[in-house]
């Protein structure tokens, strides 16, 4: 009973358009500014273990059951999750999820925004006058950018602007065709900084080993949820973004395989960040653990010194700029779709409500990282709260919800017709997404909060 039905916001034009959409989706920010700045601050190869047997046993599993209960439902989460449970006599209520992803996914877009702003205040920096390649110009050059409140809130508006404008033209207008040299470029640039890493000697081999040589003293129970959840943001998982995503998938193509290479792609692309940016750390002295700064104090270094790091730099940061914009979208899509389907808004309509409420969030996490940065929620800045709250809690929330829904609520029938894959891997999947991700949630989750 393979389900035919269409979504009214369009579909992807083939398996190609859709892999392109989904991994411009899981790879951004995340990647290249967080998986790096969180491994250092985390200490290192113990981290990246538990990040990637996080994406295997948890995040694989996931990234399937999400699309796979999108393409079913061919609405935005709210509704998809409404459809579904009619359509397995559950509880109503289960849209409630949907709601928990809309809301994640505004807050996480008021921070990715202001962060992404930093890339394209960089692009400009870039542009003018290069970068140096001395360390403390480079940092002092950094801390400048983050003292000035004009200048986060300025960048912040820029990249909203642009989220909304592509939004508005709906998922296929532009996006499809941009993400197409997008990927490959930003791919190529990651491969000549990590060459040029190979070029700092000692310091090459003391970045390998801090990220592969793990030593689990350095990691305590809530590395493992910052782990976990980063298994949750850097696939984009948990919120409805690629249940959206999934919805507009047309009828007949793998879920299966297509969602193993967004996950392959997502993770070279992190571990390449991470190759290229620790050995940059040893090399100048500079501390892995800087936090949110990290790539920003690093990478302008590489480019101040190698031959053509002028242009490499003004590419790098562009492609950072388009790494962001093609997973903002996807942040905001379940909203704009659920506006779009209830309460009949066009989508320009839709894409500006959106848009606003994340911009007003937004100012004031730039605003937390000067003015404001002695204004705590549970003793932490408005940037950290918003991030952990979302990262650490909601993602995974939301994830051990759709585990939970795919594995246990829909009938195996309707599952197994949509996802239409060999009984073998079937088993497997629906082995990890019963019981194995359910319950590393869980159990991360107590011990965190101090059950046991
Ligand atoms: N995956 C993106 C990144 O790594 C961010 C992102 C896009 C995201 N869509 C998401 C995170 C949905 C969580 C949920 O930069």
């Amino acid at each position: 009973m393979a389900n035919n039905n269409k979504s009214i916001h369009g579909e992807w034009s083939s398996r190609f358009a859709y892999i392109l959409a989904a991994t411009g989706s899981a790879v951004g920010l995340g990647n290249i500014w967080k998986f790096p700045y969180i491994t250092g601050e985390n200490g290192g190869g113990a981290f990246v273990l538990v990040y990637l047997a996080c994406v295997v046993a948890i995040g694989i599993p996931i990234l399937i059951a999400e699309t796979m209960m999108g393409r079913r439902g061919r609405q935005s989460p709210i509704n998809t999750l409404t459809t579904l449970s009619t359509e397995a006599g559950a509880n109503k209520n289960w849209h409630f999820l949907g709601w928990m992803g809309v809301i994640a996914g505004i807050l996480i877009l008021s921070y990715y925004s202001v962060i992404a702003g930093w890339a394209i205040a960089y692009v400009i920096k870039a542009v003018f006058g290069g970068f140096s390649s001395d360390a403390a110009i480079v940092k002092t050059s950094f801390d400048d950018l983050i003292a000035s409140p004009w200048q986060l809130v300025f960048w912040h508006s820029i990249f909203m602007i642009a989220t909304m404008s592509v939004v508005m033209r709906g998922v296929r207008g532009g996006l499809e065709k941009a993400v197409q040299y997008l990927m490959p470029a930003l791919f190529t640039l990651l491969i000549i900084l990590v060459a040029y890493a190979m070029t700092t000697g000692e310091a090459y081999f003391q970045g390998l080993s801090f990220l592969f040589k793990p030593d689990f003293s350095e990691i305590d129970s809530d590395a493992v949820l910052i782990a976990m959840g980063h298994a949750f943001f850097t696939l984009g998982l948990g919120m409805g973004a690629i249940m959206v995503y999934g919805s507009y998938l047309p009828s007949g193509i793998s879920i299966f395989k297509t969602s193993l290479y967004i996950a392959g792609a997502d993770t070279i692309v992190a571990l390449l960040a991470g190759i290229a940016i620790f050995p940059l750390v040893f090399a100048n002295g500079l501390e892995p653990g800087s936090g949110p700064g990290l790539i920003f104090q690093t990478l302008p270094i590489a480019f101040g010194n190698m031959t053509g790091g002028w242009l490499f730099g003004v590419l790098f940061f562009v492609l950072l700029v388009f790494a962001a914009l093609t997973s903002s979208i996807s942040l905001i899509e379940p909203f704009v779709a659920w506006l779009v389907e209830n309460k009949g808004f066009t989508r320009i309509k839709a894409s500006v409500i959106c848009g606003v409420t994340t911009w007003a969030l937004g100012v004031s996490v730039a605003l937390s990282f000067n003015i404001w940065s002695e204004f705590t929620i549970f003793d932490k800045t408005i940037f950290n709260f918003l991030d952990d709250l979302t990262a650490k809690w909601m993602l995974p929330l939301g994830g051990f919800c759709i585990a939970i829904y795919s594995g246990w609520i829909m009938q195996r029938k309707h599952v197994q017709s949509e996802l239409d894959m060999p009984e073998q891997q079937f088993v497997i999947w629906k082995f990890l997404i019963s019981y194995i991700a359910p319950a590393a949630v869980f159990l991360v989750f107590l011990k965190v909060l101090g059950a046991f």
